[in-house]
């Protein structure tokens, strides 16, 4: 199994390079910084390498996997993301093109890239880890992230359609919050009060067992999901109270 994992240098991603190098999977962890995983014994097993790039350079993005997948490519699993708040946007407003880049114009990029490896093939199967926030309607006070993980589910449907005929498989997983070391950054160091939250490896068995499935779409924790459908049945007045 050769899997490239965009993202795989912490968090999600990492936790599912652990995963699958422990069932012998050879592995191409990505990400813009891969000193970071300097020291992790991913860093060093065989049958793990690393490309540094940016999701959003279509380029760089091709040229990995061209060069990855040169000996074949089963899967490609895309963690990638990127989130700011509107008080981050206010003050930075460049984080807000950068988060866009990175969640939606990379995750085409990272589509584009694997189908033209996998078409050659005919087989293969693409992953790609969007948001439950990205199920919430559109509302006033509503964040950039869920705009762009709302639009993440919508490619992954297209593309899923658009790839099925080529005999590429395309699950969509949308997790609710994940103990995570960058949701811990986000939350001043503790996400304990963030509802319904999943510890890492509860998560990363949920995503696993929805990529064996090869499930269209999993969603999860159903506790949050269906947090999620009330809120969108409120009326807009009611849904406009919310924050973030
Ligand atoms: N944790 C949660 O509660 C939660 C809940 C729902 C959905 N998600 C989604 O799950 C995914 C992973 O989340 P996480 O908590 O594991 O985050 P994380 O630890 O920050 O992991 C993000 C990974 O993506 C890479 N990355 C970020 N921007 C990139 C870019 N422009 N180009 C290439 N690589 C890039 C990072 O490496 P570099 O920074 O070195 O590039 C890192 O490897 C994200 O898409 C997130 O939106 C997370």
């Amino acid at each position: 199994m050769r899997i490239m994992i965009i993202g795989g240098t912490s968090g999600i991603g990492l936790g599912l390079a652990a995963h699958y190098a422990a069932h012998g999977a050879e592995l191409a962890l990505c990400g813009r910084d891969v000193t970071r995983l300097d020291g992790h014994p991913l860093a060093s097993a065989p049958g793990v390498r690393t490309y540094a790039f940016d999701i959003a350079d279509r380029a760089a993005v091709a040229g990995a996997m061209q060069d990855f997948g040169a000996a074949g490519l089963d899967m490609v699993i895309v963690t990638a993301g990127q989130y700011v708040d509107a008080a981050g946007l206010a003050a930075q407003p460049a984080l807000g093109l950068r988060l866009a880049h990175t969640n939606i114009g990379g995750l085409v990029a990272a589509f584009d890239a694997a189908a033209a490896v996998m078409r050659e093939q005919g087989r293969g199967q693409i992953v790609a880890v969007a948001s439950i926030a990205g199920l919430l309607k559109a509302y006033p006070d509503g964040s950039l992230y869920s705009a762009s993980k709302r639009a993440a589910i919508g490619i992954c449907d297209t593309y899923r359609k658009a790839l099925a005929p080529l005999g590429i498989a395309l699950t969509t997983i949308v997790p609710g919050y994940v103990d995570t070391a960058r949701l811990r950054e986000l939350n001043d160091g503790d996400a304990g009060g963030k509802p319904f939250l999943l510890a890492e490896d509860d998560a990363i068995r949920r995503i696993v067992d929805a990529i064996e499935r090869r499930a269209v779409r999993c969603v999860f924790p159903w506790q949050l999901h269906w947090l999620v459908r009330l809120f969108n049945l409120m009326p807009s007045g009611l849904r406009n109270l919310r924050r973030k």
